[in-house]
């Protein structure tokens, strides 16, 4: 096309940014890897101030990549200056669990902190930003933000459990040694927590024989139903144990993964599991955001209905349900 019209930037917030998660996420971003080779970008790095020189830094080194999608960058410990006109918002800053701290002592952190920048999206982002929360506990920081951001659609504010989907992916792939690019359709249910329920009953494997269900190739129903799952659920804190740092180039690509699905649309015949404010499909209560396997479109998702679920499932689904009825009201205990 000889009237080659370059696409307008899309703006992106990084909360965290000067962190792990920061700097494995943003040359992804700035070399096209979550909005496509052809969508210039223009990053918002926001971080508190003690880090401000190393954001700074982060921001030195994305101008020397020299990346040609990359439009501009912001590097700012200004929330308001960070979310002015941001269409997408990544939201990896957050108040880490340090020595001797309660899990309810990092939950009122948090807390405090979605519900601060909640305010400064919703007065400051784009119409129809896109939210998606990877702090910890995500599902829950995405809830308190999706309630202090009243005028963001509920639809636009999203956790991130890709990261727990493209591990259950990858555990499969290494026991049955195919490619993890065959296998597709695990579940993620419930919090990105150790209550998270991976599923497979729906997984399949593509193979020279068409596509065959895991649970058919892996004939090891105790590997599934035990082993497989606690690796996935305990995968976070293994990660911990072996790098003596919370995973970051995986959680970044994940990240990638999920706002790429959601703004460009999933492929035929694949879901992936997103964190969502539920509608009560799957019975799962109204007002929690828990992750469900979902297809998108035209950048929307939509939770795939109709999945047969047996009691084993259905206990598990519960479980992590439950969970995260008790860190909404925690989170709201915290703000009172
Ligand atoms: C992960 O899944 O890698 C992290 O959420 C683990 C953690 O607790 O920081």
């Amino acid at each position: 096309n000889l009237l080659h019209v370059e696409k307008e930037p899309v703006r992106i917030l990084v909360t965290g940014a000067a962190g792990q998660i920061g700097y494995a996420i943003v040359p992804m971003i700035a070399r096209g890897v979550m909005l496509g080779p052809d969508q210039p970008v223009i990053l918002h790095l926001l971080d508190i101030e003690p880090v401000a020189e190393a954001l700074n830094g982060v921001k030195m080194e994305l101008t020397d990549a020299a990346f040609p999608l990359l439009k501009g960058v912001i590097a700012t410990t200004d929330p308001i200056e960070a979310c002015m006109g941001v269409n997408i918002a990544v939201m990896v800053g957050g108040f880490p669990r340090k020595e001797g701290m309660e899990r309810k002592d990092v939950m009122s952190k948090n807390v405090s902190i979605y519900k601060a920048q909640a305010s400064a999206l919703e007065k400051h982002a784009a119409e129809d930003c896109k939210v998606l929360v990877i702090a910890n506990p995500a599902n829950t920081n995405a809830l308190i933000l999706k309630e202090f951001a009243p005028s963001i659609p509920e639809k636009n504010i999203t956790c991130l459990t890709r990261l727990d989907h493209n591990r259950a992916l990858g555990q499969i792939s290494e026991r049955l040694d195919v490619q993890v690019s065959d296998v597709k359709n695990v579940i993620i249910w419930g919090n990105h927590s150790s209550t998270q329920y991976p599923d497979v009953s729906h997984a399949t494997v593509h193979t020279s024989r068409g596509e065959k269900p895991v649970r058919e190739l892996v004939s090891d129903d105790k590997w599934l139903n035990d082993e497989f799952i606690t690796t996935v659920q305990q995968r976070g804190a293994a990660i911990i144990e072996a790098r003596k740092q919370s995973s970051a180039l995986s959680a970044a690509s994940a990240a990638c993964d999920h706002i790429r699905d959601w703004v460009l649309g999933t492929p035929k015949g694949t879901w992936v599991s997103m964190g969502v404010y539920s509608d009560g499909s799957y019975g799962i209560q109204p007002g929690l955001v828990y992750s469900f396997p979902v297809t998108c479109e035209k950048g929307r998702w939509s939770i795939v209905q109709g999945l047969m679920i047996d009691e084993f499932s259905r206990a598990k689904m519960d479980a992590t349900e439950k969970e995260l009825v008790e860190e909404k009201s925690m989170a709201h205990s915290c703000l009172d």
